[in-house]
């Protein structure tokens, strides 16, 4: 049997972003969390290099600004990075005093009891900025907020529930537009449950999956991308999917990332031959942003046919390499290299989603009551390309602006009414479940080589004729079949994947992590690509 829940707020993912909210939020709330797997199972977890903001003396808000305006290509919303950059503080605080246990450095420890935290550096940055607990600064985060979220007997913790739709006021035809509540499979039942809410926020995370090769746990789906622009929700700049350049290349190693700030304290890229080969690309070598690196490196392994460049931190003493970075150092170690004595192999894979559901400085979407923060929006902060750990400020200092404005909202939105059960009278036990293995990796061989660092129109119409082929071939399965995670995740995927051509497609120049072989160059004016959905504005 299918259940109805009901609670003040309804948090769709247990990353940064859900659980910074869900905290945020005062106790009289009834507030659940769900996560499609285990809570843990978000990128958040696997962060490694750590959290940009202005914290020490000698760095400043401007600054901050300036380089992230530097990094997005010219695109970034001013308002968003000011914003965002000037809460980067406050939001490190409420982080400490959660109890994150970020990494202390005793060097600069200041009698004063002032800021006394390791800064590391990452590319784009002008300054040492990024706060980090060794490099599992991620694992630090979540679980820190994890237990304290445990602590609150409001907060309802809720794995393996996998959001299916969101419920609103124009889909069930009943005037209005608000969003209600969402379907939600229950892994455990198999049920589809019905999750009625004052206010629905999307904490999804991104959708990098939607590539072969990436740095992102398995359910980087872009699952809140697909379910609000089937609600009604525009999404914008979803052509910027950023590649991460030093992911390590091994064949057992599935998607280890090699943080950043490896080359932030000095690592060099080197080619099979030793020779270092950034500084001919730009001046800022290996510590230029991202686009440019994984560009370089793309166009250094095809040039000379090679399977991955080297990364080597090796003239670093042994004793720096093990403290900084024990999780790389071990990890690369189960595979037999010894980064303190060799380089490492590297390759650039998917990362992040610059681009994503559209919404104000509140994380407010389109949809009254719906609301996306985190990885799965689009808030104007990265432009053309994410500066290094601008995304998890973006989770704390956006989650905490939806907190306040769900607050400021509360006296006028009541529960909504009890809400139809799921309809699930029409289908029937899969006996194909080999279609959604085949076309999940399809998609994501297809997207690899025709949506990758490198893009030409004749790639992104190729994408675009088999997204749409597929598309067909999933709505027909969906509409007959009964629901898994498998083929939901495939549905969002495949949609998302369609966005991402779209966009591809209506930008004629190249710019930040867009870059097409038909139009180098840059057009002088920047700007957002924005979709908007069929029932957009009815
Ligand atoms: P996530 O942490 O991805 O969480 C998503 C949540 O949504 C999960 O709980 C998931 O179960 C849930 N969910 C998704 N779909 C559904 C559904 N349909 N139903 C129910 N639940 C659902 N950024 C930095 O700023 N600094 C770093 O050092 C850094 N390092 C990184 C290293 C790695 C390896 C990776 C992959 C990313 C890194 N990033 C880093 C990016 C950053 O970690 C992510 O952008 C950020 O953690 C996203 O947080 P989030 O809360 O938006 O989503
Ligand atoms: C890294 O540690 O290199 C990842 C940082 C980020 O994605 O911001």
């Amino acid at each position: 049997m299918s259940q109805h829940y009901q609670h003040d707020i309804l948090v769709i993912g247990s990353g940064a972003a859900g659980l910074t909210l869900a905290l945020t939020l005062p106790e009289h709330l009834r507030i659940a969390v769900l996560s499609k797997g285990n809570l843990a199972n978000g990128s958040t977890y696997w962060a490694q290099g750590g959290v940009a903001a202005v914290l020490d003396d000698t760095d400043t808000v401007e600054s901050h600004v300036e380089d992230t305006l530097n990094a997005g290509g010219g695109l970034c919303r001013i308002d968003a990075v000011r914003f965002t950059v000037e809460h980067s503080r406050e939001a490190i605080e409420w982080l400490i005093d959660q109890g994150v246990p970020f990494t202390r450095d005793d060097q600069t420890a200041r009698e004063d009891g002032g800021f006394e935290f390791h800064l590391t550096r990452e590319g784009g940055h002008s300054h040492r900025r990024i706060i980090h607990a060794a490099d599992a600064t991620g694992a630090a985060i979540f679980n820190t907020l994890l237990e304290q979220a445990k602590l609150r007997s409001n907060i309802e913790l809720l794995e393996q529930r996998v959001a299916v739709d969101l419920i609103t006021e124009r889909k069930l035809g009943t005037g209005g537009q608000r969003c209600l509540g969402a379907y939600v499979l229950n892994r455990a039942s198999g049920e589809v449950d019905t999750f009625g809410a004052r206010f629905v926020i999307l904490a999804t995370g991104g959708a990098a999956k939607v590539y072969l090769y990436t740095s992102n746990p398995d359910g980087a789906c872009g699952d809140g991308i697909a379910m609000a622009w089937r609600a009604g929700c525009r999404v914008g700049n979803l052509e910027f999917n950023q590649f991460h350049p030093t992911c390590l290349y091994h064949p057992q190693a599935k998607s280890f990332l090699i943080t950043e700030a490896l080359r932030g304290e000095g690592a060099l890229l080197k080619l099979p031959n030793g020779e270092r080969f950034m500084p001919r690309f730009d001046a800022r070598a290996e510590l230029a942003p991202r686009d440019i690196v994984a560009r370089a490196i793309d166009h250094e392994m095809k040039r000379l046919g090679v399977d991955c460049v080297y990364l080597d931190i090796s003239h670093k003493p042994a004793d720096f390499v093990k403290s900084h970075f024990p999780t790389v150092y071990e990890r690369c170690l189960d595979f037999g290299i010894d980064i303190t004595q060799e380089p490492i192999p590297v390759v650039p894979a998917a990362h992040y989603t610059c681009g994503g559901v559209l919404v104000d400085q509140n994380g407010h979407s389109d949809v009254p009551g719906l609301y996306a923060i985190g990885e799965t929006s689009f808030t104007g902060l990265h432009g053309a390309n994410r500066m290094a750990s601008n995304s998890l400020l973006e989770c704390f200092v956006y989650a905490r602006s939806a907190a306040a404005d769900i607050l400021s909202k509360l006296d006028q939105v009541q529960a909504p009414a009890p809400l139809p059960s799921w309809d699930a009278s029409q289908v029937t036990d899969s006996d194909e479940d080999v279609i959604i293995a085949h076309n999940w990796d399809e998609l994501r061989r297809f997207m690899w080589d025709y949506v990758g660092i490198v893009r030409t129109n004749k790639r992104l119409q190729r994408a675009e004729h088999r997204v749409r082929l597929l598309l067909d071939e999933i709505d027909e399965f969906y509409s007959n079949y009964k629901v898994s995670r498998d083929l939901i995740e495939l549905r969002n995927l495949a949609q998302v994947a369609e966005l991402m051509i779209r966009s591809a497609m209506q930008r004629h120049e190249s710019r930040g992590l867009h870059y097409t072989l038909d139009y180098p160059d840059l057009l002088p004016e920047a700007k957002d690509t924005i979709l908007l959905p069929p029932t957009y504005g009815d």
